[in-house]
Order: structure tokens, then C-alpha cells, then sequence
């Protein structure tokens, strides 16, 4: 049997067949609902928008009845996405006092339906999580707002989840509040919702100050170091970690990692205490999205059987970012938000060095942390025309980088899952990654003797490791073209599908619908 990657609970769904079957035939009947800060193309910041919008697509492609809840952020263009008024909704906190939101829907790609929770005090702000890089000090009331908000229209519409699926810190409170509504005897259908936990970042826990606690109807029995108190503070991630029926993380890799410190962050003890409802389920790539044989963002198409294309599309990005046209020389793409976990900081030490001492060229496209943009604008002045950056967002271009670079940058500290990488793959930029959390999982080490492998990984996190491994990939591509080649045919070749990861969070549905039964 071939062996199954995307999954730490591979072992249980190959034991027992009859059971997968048993439950997808259960699954036509499954109502899910997806709680979250993010959800692409509406408001995303990284890998947890693309997710919330690609899983729930092919959750519904098995006849699950999913659907999305999200804040209604200024940034959102109502009228760009059709978006429908569907009246107000009254939220009713837990220090009793009512909260008129405006509800609006619309249907994502994939006939996934979409509310989103308008409320001007908390999201009518510029940014999702920050302004400009000034956090928001409110976001226990703010998501929490949301997370009650997101049941009351459920109550409203007489349409009860089986199960919340809830994401990372920002709505990692709700399973507790299903808890707390189910001990004070509520009896509106929500008291048989179980909720799963999906773990993006352990690395952002989402602190605040205990007086929300009241504000979230939670009293204080939540509030002990065994539930969502740290260091004097409130802890929602924790929180999430102790109350969710279920935890799930996005590769079985970063999940045996954050079972240890230090990418535990301090809360490793709390996952090992859940034995087998914690586990790392892969994710998928939007094919319909990442595929370049029909990219409307890049200048030529190529798939496996011709690679004539992506030479076009390698001269035009080199024109398009004021790079030398060259097809000889290795072009390095990299789109990241910039930021320590990127591995910026060996960035710093090693991009220099590898300019001086390589004949490559660099394309980057990235925003965040000020001193990381101050960096790669500075190298870009001093080597013009073989570093050429472009700090800010654009998802076009981003493609264009995908489909021009000849291999892809993302030496990141730790990586829950990434996403780059395996549009990279697909579009034939080998990717040189660290070997950790999802990275690991999804990208083959070369192997010179056999020219096997789909990309180039360091292993460990040093300075020396980075340079060492650039100028592997850069000698290969100098000294050994053929395998190269190879390789961009097995890269191309992978695939990374949302179906095989639907069917696993199906199983973990399924043992949390059991439970609440
Ligand atoms: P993370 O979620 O940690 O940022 P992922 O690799 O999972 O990392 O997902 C990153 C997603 O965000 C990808 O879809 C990537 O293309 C996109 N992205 C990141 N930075 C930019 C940028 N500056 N412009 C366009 N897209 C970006
Ligand atoms: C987070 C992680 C990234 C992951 C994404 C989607 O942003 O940093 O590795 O791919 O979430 O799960």
C-alpha cells in the first residue's frame, strides 16, 4: 500500500476501511461550520485565508453542508463580492449587554456560503489584526464578539452544526463557550455541537487581560493554569487546546514538533496531554487557483509535458522586476510576509554572501517586519540587477514569481504547513527549504548520486547550513542540468490535494459528532 503522508492518523484510517465508508455515507448528512479571522479572496493574510477558503470547497465537495463565519472588515468590497444583507443579529454577551451585528452573505467559489459579522466598533478598522503594525489590544472582545455572533446565527436560522471548526487564537474561545453554555443547561441544539481546533501557529496564542472573561460568558472555573490562564493573563490558544473536542495542526510533522518545546511555545504539555485527539493533518493546494497550464496572472502557460513556457515566463519576470534577461543564470524567487519565522535573520547573514560568491539572481516579493523591507531594499541597491525586490502584496505577481523562478526560497525557521512551497513545486521552481514542520513533509531531498529528489533542504537552522545548501542547488544547476530537469518533472508531478486532507478532518468530524451525540 502506498504510504499515506498527509496525515498523522493515517494509521487508524488504514486499520478500519468499513469504517471510512461508514462515515462518508454519514457525511451527506454533516453540518460544519467554519469560525475564523480569514477567509480568501474576501480577507486574507497568509496560508490560514487560502485554507478557510480551499477546505471548506472540498469539504462540500464530499457533501458535507459547510459553511464559513468571518468578520466583516472594512477592507471587504461589498459590492465587489456580491455581498446580501440579511438583517441584524442580536448578541447578547456575557455581561448581559446586547450587541446589534449586521449579517451579510455570500457564496465563495465552490458554493460554500459565507456570513460575515459586521460590527463597526470592532472591525470597521484598517487592518485584520493590526494598523500598520500596532497590534490591537482588543481581540479577546473583538473575535469573541465573532464567535458569539457566529452561534446566534446559527440559532437564528434553525441551522445547527454538528461541529465549529474553529482556527488558531483569534476563534480558539469558542469551544469553551459551547462548554459554558452546555453546563448552564442551555437546550438550543448548539449543547450537541462539538468543536475541532486547528492549529496554524503555535507561535501566536492571542494574550489578553482576564477582564474579558466575563465579557465571553466564561466564569472563573476557566480561569486556572489547567484551563486558559498563563502568566497571569488570558490565554486563548490554551484555552482552545484544553476545550476543543478535537485538535488538529497542518502537517503530522509540526505536530510531533509542538509536541516538544521549544515550537511548543510553552504549551507542548497541554497537546501531549491529549494523546489521540491531537494530530497533524496536511494541507492541500487550490489547484484550481496554482496551476500553470491556465494562470491568468502568467505571460505564457506550461504544464510537465512542455517547459518552452515558463522560459517566457522567466524572461518577463526578469524584465518585469529590472533583473538582466539571462535564461543561463538560476533565478531564486521568494514571496513571503517578512518575518522572523521566515527565516529572515539568516536571510540577512547569507543573502549578502551568496551575491558576492554566486552567479544568481534574486526576485522577492514580501512585506512586514520595517528592518526586513529596509534590508532587501538596501541589497537591491547594491546589487542592481541581480537583486531585485518588490515590497508589498500583489497576488499577481506572486504567480509571476512562481512561474518565472527556477527554484524557491523559504528558509523558514519553523513552518506549520506552508503553501508557497507546494505552488512552487507545481510550477517547477525546486524549492530550498529548512527540513521542519510541513516543509519537511512535502519537499524530497535531492540526491546527487541519482539525481532524485524534488528540491534542496538544510537541516539544521545555522547561517553555514543555508549558504551550504544554496550552493548545492546553484552547482547543481551549473554541473548536473539533467537532474534538474528530472526533478522539474517530479516537482510538477506532485500533487498536494484537498480531497485526501477533506477525508481526514471527515474522520475527525465524525469522532467528534460520536461524542456529542
Ligand atoms: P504563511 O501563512 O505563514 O504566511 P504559507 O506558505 O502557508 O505561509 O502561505 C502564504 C500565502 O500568502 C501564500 O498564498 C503566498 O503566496 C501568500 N503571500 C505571502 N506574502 C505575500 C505577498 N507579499 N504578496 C502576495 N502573496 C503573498
Ligand atoms: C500559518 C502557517 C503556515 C500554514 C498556514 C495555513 O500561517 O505559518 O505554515 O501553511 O498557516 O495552515
Amino acid at each position: 500500500m502506498e504510504e499515506d503522508r498527509s496525515a498523522s492518523y493515517s494509521m487508524g484510517v488504514q486499520k478500519d476501511r468499513n469504517k471510512v465508508e461508514r462515515h462518508m455515507a454519514a457525511t451527506a448528512e454533516r453540518r460544519v461550520l467554519f469560525v475564523a479571522s480569514e477567509c480568501a479572496p474576501f480577507a486574507k493574510c497568509g496560508g490560514l485565508g487560502d485554507v478557510v477558503a480551499s477546505l471548506p470547497k472540498a469539504l462540500r465537495r464530499s457533501g458535507v453542508d459547510v459553511r464559513v463565519v468571518i468578520p466583516l472588515y472594512a477592507s471587504i468590497d461589498r459590492a465587489h463580492y456580491a455581498l446580501v444583507p440579511e438583517g441584524t443579529c442580536r448578541v447578547r454577551t456575557g455581561a448581559g449587554e446586547v450587541n446589534e451585528c449586521e449579517i451579510f452573505r455570500a457564496t465563495a467559489d465552490g458554493g460554500v456560503p459565507v456570513w460575515f459579522v459586521g460590527h463597526d466598533r470592532f472591525f470597521a478598522r484598517n487592518g485584520i489584526y493590526d494598523d500598520h503594525g500596532q497590534a490591537y489590544s482588543d481581540h479577546a472582545f473583538r473575535f469573541g464578539l465573532l464567535c458569539m455572533a457566529a452561534a446566534q446565527v446559527c440559532r437564528d436560522r434553525k441551522w445547527i452544526p454538528d461541529v465549529m471548526h474553529v482556527h488558531d487564537w483569534p476563534t480558539a474561545v469558542l469551544p469553551a463557550m459551547l462548554e459554558a453554555w452546555r453546563n448552564n443547561g442551555r437546550s438550543d441544539g448548539l449543547e450537541r455541537t462539538g468543536s475541532v481546533l486547528t492549529i496554524h501557529n503555535q507561535a501566536y496564542q492571542g494574550y489578553s487581560h482576564s477582564s474579558a472573561l466575563p465579557y465571553l460568558g466564561l466564569d472563573e472555573s476557566f480561569y486556572t493554569p489547567e484551563g486558559f490562564e498563563a502568566y497571569g493573563q488570558l490565554n486563548l490558544l490554551k484555552g482552545g487546546i484544553v476545550f476543543a473536542d478535537e485538535v488538529t495542526t497542518v502537517s503530522p510533522t509540526y505536530a510531533k514538533e509542538i509536541r516538544q518545546e521549544p515550537l511548543g511555545c510553552g504549551l507542548s504539555m497541554y497537546l501531549r496531554r491529549r494523546g489521540e485527539t491531537f494530530g497533524g493533518i496536511l494541507n492541500g493546494a487550490d489547484y484550481d487557483v496554482w496551476n500553470p497550464e491556465m494562470d491568468e496572472h502568467i505571460p505564457a502557460a506550461f504544464g510537465a509535458h512542455s517547459l518552452i513556457g515558463k522560459g517566457s515566463c522567466k524572461r518577463a519576470l526578469q524584465e518585469e522586476m529590472g533583473l538582466q534577461v539571462d535564461a543561463t543564470v538560476p533565478l531564486f524567487g521568494m514571496v513571503t510576509r517578512l518575518a522572523a519565522q521566515k527565516g529572515t535573520g539568516l536571510m540577512r547573514t547569507v543573502l549578502p554572501w551568496v551575491l558576492h560568491e554566486m552567479q544568481v539572481q534574486l526576485a522577492v516579493l514580501g512585506s512586514g517586519d520595517p528592518a526586513d523591507e529596509d534590508f532587501f531594499r538596501r541589497l537591491a541597491q547594491e546589487a542592481p540587477g541581480r537583486l531585485a525586490v518588490n515590497i508589498g502584496y500583489s497576488e499577481a505577481l506572486s504567480h509571476r514569481i512562481q512561474a518565472g523562478a527556477d527554484f524557491f526560497l523559504m528558509p523558514s525557521e519553523f513552518e506549520p504547513c506552508g503553501l508557497s512551497q507546494m505552488y512552487a513545486l507545481r510550477y517547477a521552481a525546486l524549492p530550498l527549504v529548512h527540513a521542519t514542520g510541513g516543509l519537511e513533509d512535502t519537499v524530497a531531498q535531492y540526491n546527487e548520486a541519482e539525481g532524485a529528489g524534488t528540491g534542496f533542504k538544510f537541516y539544521s537552522f545555522t547561517a553555514q547550513a543555508f549558504h551550504d545548501v544554496f550552493g548545492w542547488a546553484v552547482s547543481t544547476w551549473y554541473d548536473r542540468p539533467s537532474h534538474i530537469t528530472r526533478m522539474r518533472e517530479r516537482a510538477m508531478e506532485e500533487r498536494f490535494d484537498w480531497e485526501a486532507s477533506a477525508q481526514h478532518y471527515l474522520e475527525v468530524y465524525e469522532r467528534v459528532a460520536a461524542k456529542r451525540r
